[in-house]
């Protein structure tokens, strides 16, 4: 791990290398939360380039997540998986860019089936590089433009008991979830040193906003609480997480994909945003007018990392700036799950009670 505590100086992040524009940009896995939000942003932000999103629509893909975009002549979807390399590569071939957020995605799976993990975190993320690489070989000769970003977690650098991860900290994941991400993150590395493929890797916070799935802490705890339901608290509640707000998060990744350097990881993550579990909990009641007698202790999860914490100096260096702080971040959040009741009650009516139960019902029970 190393210690950075300096920030670049105004001026300096000023100084943004010029922007590069690109036609064609594939987005796996952005029917989910993040790709999802990455994607609306991205019309606007991009609006003379095309987006085909490809997501196998998993039990944690939405195509409601996508709907804004569904007019949208730049906007194509392809519903296939990740690891389909018929399916994917004349895509990749068509495209000047790729920017992976397809993943599983939820630290507790993973530790009740670790098998999907890997096929889609280390297997696909191999099918999507292996396309690329096939599909751009000759354009990158002859000096065209071609960048593939494989979006990445603070997980990876496991449990930091003090100070900031920077990039070139030890990767050290303790479940499932980060050490199958851990190695897509290194086989995407190793598509740049061996084969010369402008990869870069960012790493970002936890993340929270509109559209999250809700078996993360914050959704589930704000939709658990407008229900007056309990908020299951693993083990004490101490454990320690950086909260960044989703359209920070990917306008953050779409800034490495047009000035990232190749070869490169970034990490993404907020300043003053440091919240435990019980802390977290806490706020979303009081925003929610309800009382913290909901808040329930259950057993710990099993490897539960304590503390993540990045060192953001590259990407803020880059020019980045966080829009939302951890106030701003939350009250955004939780109202929009107040707004949208539709969105999430569809989602806990169905496959989900059944992981509801497994993963909480005994615990709850004699909590
Ligand atoms: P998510 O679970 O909401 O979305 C994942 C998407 O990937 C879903 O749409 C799903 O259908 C799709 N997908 C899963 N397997 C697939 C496959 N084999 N082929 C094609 N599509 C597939 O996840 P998210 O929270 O939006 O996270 C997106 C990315 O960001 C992930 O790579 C994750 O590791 C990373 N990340 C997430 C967070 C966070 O706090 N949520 C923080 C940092 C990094
Ligand atoms: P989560 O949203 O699953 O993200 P992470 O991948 O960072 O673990 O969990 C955030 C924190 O909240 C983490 O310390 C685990 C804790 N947590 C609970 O205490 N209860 C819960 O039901 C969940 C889902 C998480």
């Amino acid at each position: 791990m190393t210690q950075r505590t300096q920030q670049a100086p105004p001026e300096q992040q000023a100084q943004q290398a010029q922007p590069i524009e690109l036609r064609h940009v594939v987005v796996a896995g952005a029917a989910g939360f993040i790709g999802s939000a990455y994607a609306r942003n991205f019309v606007a932000w991009h609006p003379r380039t095309r987006i085909t999103v490809v997501d196998k629509l998993t039990y944690a893909g939405n195509p409601e997540n996508l709907a804004p975009l569904s007019a949208n002549p730049n906007f194509a979807f392809v519903q296939t998986d990740i690891c389909d390399y018929d399916a994917v590569a004349p895509l990749i071939a068509d495209a000047d860019a790729v920017v992976n957020f397809a993943a599983e995605s939820h630290v507790d799976r993973s530790i009740y089936d670790p098998d999907v993990f890997v096929r889609t975190n280390v297997l696909g993320v191999n099918t999507l590089l292996r396309a690329a690489k096939e599909a751009w070989s000759d354009a990158l000769a002859r000096g065209e433009t071609r960048r593939f970003v494989q979006v990445s977690t603070d997980e990876v650098y496991g449990h930091v008991a003090e100070g900031a991860s920077g990039e070139d900290a030890p990767l050290k994941p303790r479940n499932p979830y980060s050490a199958a991400k851990a190695g897509g993150d290194l086989l995407a590395f190793s598509y740049f040193t061996n084969y010369g493929l402008p990869v870069m890797v960012t790493r970002g916070a936890n993340t929270i906003g509109p559209y999250q799935y809700p078996e993360k802490a914050t959704p589930l705890f704000i939709t658990n609480a407008i229900e007056d339901k309990p908020l299951p608290i693993y083990g004490e509640g101490k454990a320690v997480r950086h909260y960044l707000y989703v359209d920070d998060h990917a306008a953050a990744i779409d800034l490495v994909l047009h000035q990232g350097e190749p070869g490169q990881a970034y990490n993404i993550g907020p300043e003053h945003s440091e919240l435990n579990t019980v802390q977290l909990a806490t706020r979303i009641l009081d925003y929610l007018g309800k009382p913290h007698s909901l808040i329930r202790f259950v057993p710990d999860r099993p490897g539960h990392d304590y503390r993540y914490s990045l060192d953001s100096a590259k990407v803020r260096h880059l020019g980045w700036a966080q829009r939302y702080d951890l106030d701003h971040t939350l009250e955004a959040t939780v109202a929009w799950y107040m707004e949208e009741p539709n969105w999430w009650r569809k989602i806990k009516s169905g496959e989900y009670r059944e992981y509801y139960e497994r993963q909480y019902g005994k615990a709850l029970a004699t909590a």
